[in-house]
């Protein structure tokens, strides 16, 4: 079984279900930046993020690799959707005003994803961390949990605006996670002669 299946599967299962709450501090920085900004929301799911977001006049478009979760998105709220993979994104490098990822990890797209960002665009991630094992639920393997002081240096070519890690409670419950804000660096452009 290929991993687009694993996720049919359990999208499949989740179908008609609650969203669930969306992290508070994410919902909060993607709030915090401009209106006009479109975000992009990466390995989207059903829309925990990107369906509240748009609900609160952003423009976003979802972006999966499930086609089905994307259609439950998008049929409770008016946002676009792309169905592609994260590692093969269909947009041009430098267009994209902000990324949301939640709880997807997959370490060489991170830099793909950084690349996508126009300058003085803005990443925001969360995601577990390998702390996470000891509440015994949630994923264990290690290709799907941050290392400690890992995520930094997978954002390398960004700017850090906000980092944390560790425990953290709210209405999406208790976990633990590594989040950063980081920013792309405006280039300088050449002085007229
Ligand atoms: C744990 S869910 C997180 C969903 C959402 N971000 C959230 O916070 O609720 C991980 C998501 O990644 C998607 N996914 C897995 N591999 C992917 C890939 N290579 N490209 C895009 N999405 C992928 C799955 O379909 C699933 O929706």
């Amino acid at each position: 079984m290929t991993d687009r299946e694993r996720w049919e599967t359990r999208h499949g299962d989740a179908h008609g279900t609650p969203l669930g709450a969306p992290s508070a501090w994410v919902m909060s920085r993607a709030l915090s930046l401009s209106a006009r900004d479109l975000i992009v929301d990466v390995a989207a799911g059903r829309g925990r993020h990107a369906v509240p977001l748009a609900r609160a006049g952003r423009r976003v478009v979802a972006v999966d690799i499930v086609a089905s979760a994307l259609a439950e998105a998008r049929a409770v709220s008016q946002l676009d959707v792309v169905v592609a993979d994260a590692a093969t994104p269909p947009f041009r490098d430098g267009t994209i005003d902000a990324i949301v990822c939640v709880n997807f990890l997959d370490r060489d797209t991170f830099m793909r994803l950084s690349s996508l960002l126009r300058g003085g665009g803005t990443m925001i991630i969360e995601t577990f961390t390998v702390a996470q094992r000891t509440l015994g639920r949630g994923p264990t393997s290690d290709a799907h949990l941050l290392r400690r002081d890992e995520l930094p240096s997978l954002l390398a070519p960004l700017a850090m605006l906000e980092y944390r890690e560790g425990l953290v409670r709210d209405d999406a419950g208790e976990r633990y996670v590594a989040r950063a804000m980081a920013m792309k660096e405006v280039k300088a452009k050449p002085r007229a002669q």
